[in-house]
């Protein structure tokens, strides 16, 4: 008997790398990684090469999960300035639309504000917008869903002036939403120059105080635990200049499960956090006969044996409170023991509402 039966988890913020960066990630890498860590969809972030800012690749993207992916998949439309007209084209085949407001991995972001506006005002109103957005860009975030009476989703929560402005702003009862990475909960500056370019990422680790004030909002502001998976090579993080981003899919769950042992989350928050409101926020289809069976065995992460292509984790030598011994999905095994037994094109392409 498992320790702990849980619905399929959803990660509403993965980097599949599809197009042009398959030698990171691939949807076939990707979502075997996802199925081990207990997560049955995902949804795909658009700053690939090129990003999925037209229809043409979202195209390639979308053909690319079709064959490959093996739990179900979503995938996020991108807003670039010069393709801004072809934002209702490109709503059909995506689940959200991504919003980047600050500097991170790739050349995705819209600085100008007619640009932004465009997008409040393309985008279809039954579809989430999600933005990357920090210090100062939260206020704006959060300013445009007023404006346009819309709600916003906050990506990659990480300071306690953003998380306690998020408080604020649901407070007044504006339409926001934020998730929260577990390398913001679980790391902190204070590990950054151990780790170096392994414990580099957008938005950077936050200091303990800011770890302590995400904490702190864990059971009332927070809405989503998203790992923000996003898979560098070992050789490109040891260059001069290496990309930020850390790979999550894997170790998420058993992170959060260390929460549940030691007192600081229940097992219900922990569902709503990783399945009840990504699942409603991002209007995603319910899993019939999906479950998650956990052993609550503590564990410690070991630094390799990934599946994801990476090979990687920042998250090595931390003590995990459980791990994923059986994921079941639409009725089939998918993972068995530790195995992930799920073959490419098995999961579904979704679309969202
Ligand atoms: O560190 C990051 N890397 N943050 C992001 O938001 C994007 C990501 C990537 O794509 O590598
Ligand atoms: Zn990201």
């Amino acid at each position: 008997m498992p320790d702990l039966i849980l619905p399929g988890l959803i990660d509403v913020h993965t980097h599949l790398r599809v197009p042009g960066g398959a030698h990171k990630e691939t949807f076939a890498t990707g979502t075997a990684a996802a199925l081990a860590g207990g997560i049955t969809m995902v949804l795909a972030m658009p700053n690939t090469n090129p990003p999925l800012t037209t229809p043409e690749a979202m195209e390639m993207a979308r053909s690319a999960a079709v064959v490959d992916a093996r739990c179900d998949v979503g995938l996020y439309a991108g807003a670039a300035p010069e393709d801004i007209q072809q934002l209702p084209e490109l709503a059909a085949s995506a689940v959200a639309l991504k919003i980047y407001l600050n500097d991170t991995f790739g050349k995705l972001r819209v600085d100008d504000l007619p640009a932004l506006v465009a997008c409040f005002n393309l985008w279809p109103r039954e579809k989430p917008i999600a933005l990357h957005a920090e210090r100062q860009s939260v206020a704006v975030a959060i300013g445009l869903a007023a404006i346009y009476d819309r709600p916003i989703h906050i990506a990659h929560v990480s300071r306690r002036e953003e998380i306690e402005l998020i408080a604020d702003a649901k407070g007044r009862g504006l339409p926001v939403t934020c998730e929260v990475a577990p390398h913001h909960l679980f790391l902190s500056a204070e590990d950054a120059p151990r780790l170096g370019a392994l414990g580099d990422m957008r938005p950077v680790l936050g200091t303990p105080d800011d770890v302590a004030a995400l904490w702190a909002h864990i059971n009332d502001t927070v809405d989503c635990i998203a790992t923000d998976h996003a898979p560098h090579t070992l050789l490109e993080k040891r260059a001069a200049e290496p990309p930020p981003g850390v790979p999550g899919l894997e170790t998420s769950l058993p992170l959060m499960l260390a929460a549940v042992q030691d007192g600081r989350l229940t097992v219900e928050r922990l569902t709503a956090l990783m399945h009840d409101n990504p699942r409603r926020i991002f209007n995603l289809p319910q899993q019939p006969d999906t479950t998650v069976e956990v052993d609550m065995t503590p564990w410690v992460i070991p630094a390799g044996g990934w599946r994801t292509k990476c090979g990687w984790t920042p998250f090595a030598g931390l003590t995990a409170g459980g791990r994923v011994r059986r994921v079941v999905l639409r009725g089939r095994a998918v993972v068995e023991d530790g195995e992930v037994l799920a073959a490419p094109g098995s999961g579904r392409v979704i679309n969202g509402m």
